[in-house]
């Protein structure tokens, strides 16, 4: 009696009417329907401290990437020292509440402790000290965190040249190679990605990317999903998303949008925020048009915690749920989309988490 009166309360739970109409716990149903992640950025003071935030993580998402606790700034702050109370937090909370979690990110120019940035290394020390950091990380979360950006933004801002960061200046350009075959030993299962900005409609850049990722996989090197970050500008969003995405795909690659988010310049009006409801389902319809689409990250959980206003001044709103945590046209954007495309769970590749 005591198990039916549970299973009843379960039930009504999860069917009563959230803000937006959608039931409570259809986003992160119909996700997993299709076998795509529906993912959000996580940051950790809210995660520890505010209810209403895990509530919503969990309850819309089922995917979390640490937006910045597991960059090497964090993770190993002095040389040897490293804390990995940020992380564990969001690997526990993920893991406590049913959820995958993306691992970002090992290689990246920005947020390095300043030993390290300073880039007084020479080859070998800068070798010995990136294996044993990538070892530590993605070791210690072996089996927990499912796929790892492994190289972050390894292209120029506005060029398709390698960018100048320090591995690049020591190792060549096949620290990108050694880095993904560092993190395949650390954890042969955890699926390797090079993820990467302004590449998400066709242009130079994202020609580049598809070069080096052709070349890597000729070479047998363990790379397995492009990461299309997606940090768009209302109304300036590619049309080709779907079309550049699944030339990756064909070359045997798994793709995400890794860190989405439509951002909207101010004064925001209601006829801005229905427009960038159509932005999220284009981004959402795009991935589920490619099939080894693995999933959308949004980058951020609300307005209040997204990095566009300090970023971009004058820019705000970029993200599914306002300020005040009150869902916004955006996540019946994706909604809509995840409903009007069917798919069963298993048509997708084996990124499908
Ligand atoms: O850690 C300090 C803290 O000690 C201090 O009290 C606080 C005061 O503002 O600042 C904290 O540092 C901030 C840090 O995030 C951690 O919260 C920096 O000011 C802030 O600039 C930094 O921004 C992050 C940014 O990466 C750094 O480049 C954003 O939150 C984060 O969303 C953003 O994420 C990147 C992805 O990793 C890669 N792709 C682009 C994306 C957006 O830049």
């Amino acid at each position: 009696m005591g198990a039916v009166v549970v299973l009843v309360a379960a039930v009504l739970a999860w069917a009563l009417p959230e803000p937006d109409g959608a039931p409570r716990g259809e986003r992160p149903g119909l996700a997993r329907a299709h076998g795509i992640a529906l993912g959000t950025a996580v940051a950790v003071d809210p995660l520890g401290g505010d209810t209403a935030y895990r509530e919503l993580v969990s309850g819309h998402y089922t995917s979390v990437t640490a937006e910045n606790t597991m960059k090497w700034q964090y993770v190993q702050p002095e040389r040897g020292t490293f804390d990995w109370s940020g992380p564990d937090a969001v690997v526990g909370f993920a893991e406590e509440r049913g959820l995958s979690v993306r691992g970002h990110t090992l290689l990246w120019h920005n947020q390095l402790p300043d030993w390290l940035a300073e880039g007084s290394l020479d080859a070998g020390e800068l070798r010995a000290v990136t294996r044993e950091h990538v070892d530590a990380l993605v070791g210690r979360y072996a089996g927990r965190v499912t796929s790892w950006d492994v190289v972050n933004e390894p292209f120029e801002d506005d060029s398709p040249r390698l960018r100048d960061n320090l591995w690049y200046r020591a190792l060549g350009e096949d620290y990108v190679a050694e880095a993904l075959w560092m993190a395949h030993e650390a954890d042969p299962e955890a699926k390797l990605y090079v993820n990467e900005y302004g590449v998400e409609g066709g242009g130079a850049k994202a020609d580049a990317l598809y070069e080096l990722a052709a070349d890597l996989l000729d070479r047998g090197v363990p790379l397995h999903g492009i990461g299309f970050q997606g940090h768009f500008v209302h109304g300036n969003v590619p049309e080709d998303l779907a079309e550049n995405m699944r030339r990756f795909v064909e070359l045997g690659l798994d793709v995400e949008v890794s860190e989405l988010d439509v951002r909207i310049p101010e004064p925001v009006e209601e006829e801005d925020l229905a427009a960038q409801a159509e932005e999220y389902r284009y981004v959402l319809e795009s991935c589920l048009a490619v099939s080894r689409c693995v999933g959308v990250t949004v980058w951020g959980v609300t307005d209040a915690h997204s990095w566009i206003p300090e970023w971009f001044p004058g820019y705000t709103a970029a993200l599914p749920f306002d300020g005040d945590y009150t869902p916004k046209p955006a996540l019946a954007g994706m909604v809509e989309a995840l409903r009007r495309d069917r798919r069963p769970r298993g048509a997708r590749g084996r990124g499908v988490r």
